[in-house]
């Protein structure tokens, strides 16, 4: 018999999780303005809101704490940090932020001006608001079967060639101030990007002199599916792959929170030296001096433990695993589901699952909530809230599709969790033609509504 996989680790410490019952839900999300992120941690039994910054540590990770240097500049953990991140990317030059956003912002702020375009796969939320703040746009250049989720296209999250030779030919030169490949593309399901598509992304960019960032959050995972999916990459080692995939851009941001391995941080590194320059003036206005960022010396030093756990195939085999495990489950039940199976997270087609609910009552964060009232289960809405309004008309954006994603924690909740998981998704899918009616917006913020806007019963 072939030996199952099995987690690479064993359980040290243990969080105690409450459940609650159904009257108390109902009471807490009428008060959470029907949006889950108004919820407190305490309200929720399994949180499958984010992967971001939600996973447990290793011995070794709490270990590194305690030798964190906590000095204002030029501290070792930097430096061990700074070593790390050259090993696994390859760049040069490396600046801490407090967390992915603030990577962009700090780079953004160097690269991108009123009016230009930033083309790529389907951007990140924070990733085009700080686009669009700036006065510029992000143009999605994702293969169109990534629209299609019974498709199984092994790499949905790559880039359709035309349509980034389509933009490269429309804006002159000056106006693209490079591409962005986010990998894995979590906004059109935590889909991989291949090798073999950022290779060609590259050569036709070097056509166009437009360089290559990359939105790296989950680069590890991004490598592993190359690794189990791309001919002729089976035999190498995810640092491998990761570090010919960071050789095809001029530099990266990154979520520490995720492929990191760490509750928060994150970093620009790259290899331009002009670029590290006027960056690193960013950083020091927004974040702090050069060698922390807005990070502790003992985070940094949790970080570079992390990225090279998060580096290890064992690992990534356990965790990826485990997300296809509930992926599977919800299938033999009969959910509409995106498939492939994503790296982070599971998402759920709410048109499909809830087609009777109207567009402009937002279907998945309908379901989201349903989910939340059956089990005290907090998922997250990727749908038209989180696309929000077009910044010219101000019409709501409706994306191609309306998904509430299950982004499971790294190291965190057992299969059993995932057993329970799947069940409250049945009995939500059994009663699916009971709901009816959706929600609709009371107050919303001017930019990334979906974390504080208000709902109300439609
Ligand atoms: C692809 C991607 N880019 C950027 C970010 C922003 O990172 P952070 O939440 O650390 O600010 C995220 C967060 O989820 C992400 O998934």
């Amino acid at each position: 018999m072939n030996l199952p996989y099995a987690e690479p680790f064993r359980i040290k410490m243990v969080e105690e999780i409450r459940q609650s019952t159904r009257a108390e839900r109902e009471s807490w999300l009428q008060k959470a303005n029907y949006n889950l992120f108004n919820l407190k941690s305490s309200q929720v039994f399994i949180d499958l809101l984010t992967d971001s910054g939600t996973g447990a540590m290793s011995d070794q990770q709490w270990g590194a704490l305690m030798t964190g240097d906590e000095s204002y500049a030029g501290s070792r953990s930097f430096e061990a940090l700074h070593d790390t991140v050259k090993n696994i990317t390859g760049y040069q030059y490396l600046l801490p932020t407090h967390q992915g956003r603030a990577a962009e912002n700090v780079l953004f702020s160097v690269l991108v001006k009123d009016g230009d375009i930033v083309p790529g796969n389907s951007h990140f939320d924070t990733t085009k608001g700080h686009i669009e703040i700036r006065k510029a746009h992000a143009v999605d250049c994702t293969i169109d079967e990534a629209f299609d989720v019974e498709n199984l296209h092994p790499f949905k999250g790559n880039i359709d060639l035309q349509k980034l030779e389509d933009v490269y030919k429309t804006y002159p030169k000056e106006k693209i101030p490079f591409c962005l490949i986010t990998i894995t593309c979590n906004s059109s399901g935590g889909q991989p990007v291949s090798i073999e598509n950022i290779r060609a992304v590259k050569e036709l960019s070097d056509r166009y002199g437009i360089p290559i960032y990359f939105d790296s959050a989950r680069f590890a995972e991004n490598a592993y599916f190359i690794k189990q999916r791309e001919k002729g990459q089976e035999n190498r080692t995810i640092k491998e792959i990761a570090k010919e995939v960071f050789s095809y851009g001029a530099g990266m941001t990154m979520s520490s929170k995720k492929d990191g391995l760490v509750n928060i941080g994150g970093f620009i590194a790259l290899n331009d030296e002009n670029i590290y320059r006027a960056a690193s003036n960013f950083t020091i206005i927004y974040e702090g001096f050069i060698t922390y960022g807005g990070m502790a010396g003992r985070d940094m030093a949790a970080l570079a433990v992390g990225l090279t756990e998060a580096t290890e195939f064992p690992y990534l085999e356990s965790r990826i695993s485990q997300v296809e495990y509930l992926g599977n489950k919800l299938i033999e039940y009969g959910i509409p589901v995106q498939k492939p199976i994503g790296g982070h997270a599971v998402f759920i087609d709410s048109l499909k699952f809830l087609p009777q609910v109207a567009r402009a009552e937002f279907p998945a964060q309908t379901l989201a909530n349903e989910i939340y009232l059956e089990a005290g289960i907090r998922t997250v809405e990727i749908g038209t809230l989180l696309a929000d309004r077009d910044p010219d008309t101000r019409e709501n954006r409706y994306p191609k599709l309306e998904l509430v994603r299950l982004a499971i924690p790294r190291r965190t909740y057992t299969n059993n969790h995932m057993d329970y998981i799947a069940a409250a998704v049945k009995n939500v899918y059994e009663r699916r033609n009971e709901i009816t009616k959706g929600y609709s917006i009371m107050w919303e913020p001017d930019i990334l509504r979906h974390f504080t806007v208000q709902l109300g019963k439609a």
